[in-house]
């Protein structure tokens, strides 16, 4: 694709001084690249996300990340300028849950409260009563009284995971996410037996296999976290590649190995724990969104709406 962009420009400064003269601010999540993620205000998962674009008093908001991710940001603040530096940038888990099945699918379960993974549309926020993250999922499904049946979707993998956590027998909706499915038990017990001293950490976006072999299981910010915290050296991480630069950044005498192969080819996979919807957004996207105010996130008002109810009763429970 020809590049939009004077290849002579400094795009740190260009973006510094856009950043100031826009009041704007840039939230990136850790799945972006290293350059993205080095100039963000604010870098987190996606709750941390939405919870500084519930605070900030910006007029702009850079969401450096996924479609549904400035949505949530949008919904939030609907005065407020949210840009996305690619539109195209969506997600595969959002994807594999249409609002007209899930309709129906809620429609099979009357009775049931909707718990809904903050990876999906607005239209299905709107149809949902509680929104979660991978960081308060537990807690939200254990706020919710023990004799109210709940559907759980779209992540089928993180609501196993819940199941087994909580002891909640939910309806599961059947949705994954393609990056965290290439994750092969095969090539990672070949990993393990190389690096006897690794604990392999994973998102419970993955399978229940390769969650069975982990010794810690949490969203990308518990898993940051607990290699910082943690006095083990080496960590196998099954979760997307990007968030290495951030645990990297953060303990540099620590080593840390993709729990997929680098390249496409190796070992049967296709070398795909790179989100290539999140990889859409690069530096000079940031720019150029940043100079145009463009591409913004619009949505109408009744959806809005519909939508942020269940996202404030996520913010409200913590
Ligand atoms: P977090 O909620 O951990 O930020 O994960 C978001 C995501 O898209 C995982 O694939
Ligand atoms: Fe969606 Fe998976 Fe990418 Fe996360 S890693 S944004 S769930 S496609």
């Amino acid at each position: 694709m020809p590049t939009l962009v004077d290849p002579r420009l400094d795009l740190f400064a260009e973006i510094a001084r856009l950043k100031r003269e826009r009041n704007a601010v840039v939230m990136a999540h850790y799945y972006q690249e290293p350059d993205i993620q080095d100039i963000a205000d604010v870098l987190g998962d996606s709750l941390a996300l939405a919870r500084a674009a519930q605070k900030t008093d910006a007029d702009v908001i850079v969401l450096c990340g996924v479609h549904f991710m400035a949505e949530t940001a949008k919904i939030l603040n609907p005065d407020k300028i949210v840009v996305l530096p690619d539109l195209k940038a969506g997600c595969s888990l959002a994807d594999s849950c249409p609002p007209e099945e899930f309709a129906a699918f809620k429609a099979q379960h009357p009775g049931h409260v909707v718990i809904s993974y903050v990876n999906t549309t607005a239209a299905i926020k709107a149809l949902s009563d509680y929104i979660c993250t991978s960081s308060n999922a537990e807690v939200i499904v254990r706020a919710i009284p023990k004799d109210q049946p709940i559907i759980f979707g779209p992540d089928v993998n993180l609501g196993r995971w819940l199941v087994d956590k909580t002891g909640r027998d939910m309806v599961l909706w059947q949705g994954s996410c393609i990056v965290h499915e290439t994750f092969k038990r095969q090539y990672i017990t070949r990993l393990m037996a190389e690096h006897p001293e690794a604990e392999l950490i994973a998102h419970p976006e993955c399978q229940q296999d390769i969650l069975a072999m982990a010794c810690v299981i949490g969203s990308t910010k518990a898993l940051l976290e607990h290699t910082i915290a943690s006095p083990k050296t080496t960590f196998i991480v099954a979760t997307e590649s990007g968030i290495l630069h951030t645990m990297r950044t953060a303990s540099l005498h620590k080593t840390f190995i993709p729990a997929a192969p680098e390249k496409p080819g190796e070992a049967g996979s296709c070398g795909c724990s790179t989100c290539p919807y999140m990889k859409l957004n690069t530096l000079e996207k940031v720019y150029l969104c940043l100079r145009d105010l463009s591409p913004r996130i619009e949505l109408p008002e009744a959806l809005r709406l519909a939508a942020l109810k269940p996202i404030e009763r996520m913010v409200a429970m913590g």
